[in-house]
């Protein structure tokens, strides 16, 4: 893949979040005033949609959910945030947003499976 207009500035306020599928690929552009990015839809946390638990002030992007918390410029994960946020790499192009989509970035969440398969009685 290469580099995909997403949507036009102006679809994304300031301090706001909006969800956009390019190409089959969910995504959400985050406009925090200085600069856009572009991330996947779900907090790398658990599994919230960003574009409803999420609020930007000062550059930071924080899911309502938990607290956990990143610089949009700098991606610096702050206070308690344990993972650090993935992006699609942005542009803008006269009045539009543009991403750059290689492939799907997907955060692996624990399955809460894992737990089966207890083989304690299984032994011979
Ligand atoms: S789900 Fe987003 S911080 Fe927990």
């Amino acid at each position: 893949m290469s580099w995909k207009r997403v949507c036009k500035v102006t679809d994304v306020p300031e301090n706001g979040l909006r969800m956009f599928t390019v190409d089959g690929v969910a995504l959400v552009i985050a406009n925090y005033g200085s600069g856009f990015r572009a991330i996947p839809p779900l907090c790398p946390h658990m599994e919230e949609p960003l574009e409803e638990s999420g609020v930007i002030a000062d550059c930071a992007l924080t899911c309502t959910k938990h607290l956990w918390s990143w610089d949009l410029s700098s991606l610096a994960m702050l206070g308690e945030t344990e993972r650090p946020l993935k992006t699609y790499e942005v542009k803008l192009e006269n009045d539009d947003v543009l991403a750059f989509i290689d492939k799907e970035l997907v955060y692996e969440f624990e399955d809460e499976d894992d737990m089966a398969d207890d083989d304690f009685f299984g032994k011979t």
